[in-house]
């Protein structure tokens, strides 16, 4: 997802990120959503962490940019209210 500079701050990606996962939410046998972020794009990992999504891992060196890598990290957000409850608790 991408919002162009002039428009970040204003609320766009949060409504964005929350259409997605109403979306996810409407559609029958749709239980989690995941995505990955960059590590270190700290603005984009906080709006996916202040909409319910949650780290469950670390991809180091998962893309080449340039000449290095970046890493990626792996988020999940559930849609449906019965994930939670099927979790194993340890
Ligand atoms: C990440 C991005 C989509 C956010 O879009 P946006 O419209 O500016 O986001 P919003 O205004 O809806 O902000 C929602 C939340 O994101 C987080 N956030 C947004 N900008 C931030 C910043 N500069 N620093 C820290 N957190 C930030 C905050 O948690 C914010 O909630 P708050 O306003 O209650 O504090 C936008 O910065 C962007 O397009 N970045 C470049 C592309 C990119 O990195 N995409 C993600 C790829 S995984």
């Amino acid at each position: 997802m991408y919002v162009p500079p002039r428009f970040r701050g204003l609320g766009l990606g949060r409504q964005l990120v929350a259409a997605a996962l109403e979306f996810a939410r409407s559609r029958a046998g749709i239980k989690i959503v995941q995505l990955t972020v960059t590590r270190g794009n700290a603005s984009a990992e906080a709006l996916y962490r202040s909409c319910g999504f949650v780290e469950f891992g670390v991809e180091p060196l998962a893309a080449a940019v340039g000449s290095g890598y970046v890493s990626k990290v792996h988020l999940w957000c559930d849609v449906d209210p019965a994930v939670k409850s099927a979790l194993p608790t340890s």
